[in-house]
């Protein structure tokens, strides 16, 4: 299995940047692709950046599609601290992505079940993830795939580790994070063509370096990334530090 690519640079922004590279790289050769998206700290400046070079006319998302990784339980789109809010703040109102072609879950649905299921089985009709863009929890969690997660799961309705809901406490405003969300998972993740792993700030590094470095086991759910072909990892200094290996 080769090894995934690591780059190490020197700040966000560099990360960004060449993130964005990925992403162009990708649409170039494949305009109809379809990206599994972020949120959160991480992906914010590669949006910024997808943004300012569609304005530029260097990109263009006209056939792309994008499916969200998660979106809160309980949470309806049209509420500020949704991941669909999110999407339409730092990427879709600046780009042309068909809205047809915006796939996110619907936290509202009356049945969770059936929604982690309709969600699967869109990825599965758009034939699979060709770019599966992903961010790191502290707790070493993809999408919100927790420590502990079977590799083997596919879209479900996941349990918010304590650890991530304070987290993500600065995204609503009352402070009260939901206690679960629909999440792409593991093995839906590892069935993508390619995967680009953002991590940015000190806070990563700890799980940044046992998701690359240490054994790959579900108490670090990035570190299935280690059977995955071809993974790019894209880290900044502080995310990197405690990596022992780098390209
Ligand atoms: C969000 C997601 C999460 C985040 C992770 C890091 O869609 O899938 O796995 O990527 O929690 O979040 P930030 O970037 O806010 O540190």
């Amino acid at each position: 299995m080769p090894r995934p690519t690591i780059q190490v640079l020197p700040d966000p922004l560099a990360v960004a940047r060449a993130a964005a590279d990925v992403v162009a790289r990708v649409i170039q050769r494949r305009p109809t692709a379809a990206l599994a998206l972020p949120t959160g700290r991480t992906p914010v400046p590669l949006y910024a950046e997808l943004v300012e070079r569609f304005r530029a006319g260097r990109i263009d998302f006209g056939r792309v599609r994008g499916f969200n990784l998660d979106e809160w339980v309980g949470v309806a789109p049209t509420d500020a601290g949704s991941y669909a809010a999110f999407m339409e703040r730092y990427f879709y109102s600046g780009v042309n992505v068909p809205p047809a072609n915006r796939f996110i879950p619907n936290g509202i649905a009356l049945d969770l079940e059936e929604e982690c299921q309709r969600y699967e089985a869109a990825i599965r009709a758009a034939g699979g993830i060709d770019l599966a863009i992903l961010g790191i929890g502290n707790n070493g969690h993809i999408g919100f795939n927790e420590p502990g997660t079977p590799f083997s799961i596919r879209t479900h309705v996941a349990v918010v580790a304590e650890e991530t809901r304070r987290a993500n406490a600065y995204s609503f405003a009352d402070g009260r994070v939901p206690e679960r969300a629909i999440t792409v998972g593991i093995a839906t993740i590892l069935d993508a063509t390619e995967i680009l792993l953002l991590a940015t700030g000190p806070e990563k590094a700890e799980a940044l370096a046992r998701a690359l470095d240490g054994p790959i086991d579900p108490a670090i759910p990035a570190s299935a990334l280690q059977r995955h072909p071809r993974v790019n990892v894209i880290a900044d200094a502080a995310a990197a530090q405690l990596i022992a290996r780098r390209d």
